[in-house]
């Protein structure tokens, strides 16, 4: 089996790592596009077309199943993504608004991601299939993936935004972009005892799962 991983950058790079762990047998290719990241600030035209252009060697591998291990890639291109390449398994990655639903107790979640991911129709209409009747607080998370990326976290703005949410009730933070896997221990630590960290790793095994599963 042969699965495509892409992101714009290092996030692609936890979402292979869950990968690998699930299935030990795979060889899991990885695409990225660091020129362009990023992709959080970017048109959604743009992202399209890059996003596009970097997958092209995991269609010429003939992956299985390619999966955009980008919440951003997912909510702005993998509709055209799809169209384009009709043969072509895609999974894609959301935010967790199902689950976070089913988990607060507060009635308060708070979804960290890009700004072009927020501003999605596909986002959109998440919330309005899950989070009806919660309060969905949406901090500015700006330019969290460009500071993973470079390995320059900024700590202290951190630890104030996780503060920030946690004051409003928020008992579940939503990790809605690949890039803040890496820093999910320090987001727990900050948030202990008031807020649970979610984030799609298994979900996206169980997943592939299921397509292969289904596979003709
Ligand atoms: N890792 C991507 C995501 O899941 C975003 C990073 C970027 O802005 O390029 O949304």
């Amino acid at each position: 089996m042969r699965l495509g991983v892409f992101d714009s950058g290092i996030g692609g790079e936890a979402i292979a790592r869950a990968l690998r762990d699930a299935f030990p047998g795979a060889e899991i290719l990885s695409a990225n596009d660091r020129a362009g990241l990023p992709y959080g600030d970017k048109p959604p035209p743009e992202i399209i077309r890059r996003a596009n252009a970097a997958i092209r060697p995991l269609l010429d591998a003939r992956c299985d199943i390619i999966v955009l291990a980008c919440n951003t890639a997912t909510a702005v291109a993998i509709d055209t993504l799809r169209a384009l390449h009709p043969a072509q398994k895609f999974i894609g990655i959301e935010p967790m608004l199902k689950p976070a639903a089913a988990l607060t107790r507060s009635g308060v979640v708070a979804v960290c991601a890009t700004r072009a991911t927020l501003s999605s129709a596909r986002y959109r209409r998440l919330l309005e299939t899950h989070a009806g009747n919660l309060r969905v607080l949406e901090p500015d998370c700006s330019d969290w993936a460009s500071l993973i990326e470079n390995n320059r976290l900024n700590r202290a703005r951190l630890r104030d935004t996780i503060e920030t949410v946690c004051r409003e009730g928020a008992d579940v933070i939503v990790l809605g972009c690949t890039h803040y896997h890496w820093i999910k221990k320090n987001i727990s630590a900050l948030a202990a005892g008031r807020a649970r960290v979610i984030e799609p790793s298994g979900a996206i095994a169980r997943r592939v799962r299921e397509l292969l599963a289904t596979s003709p």
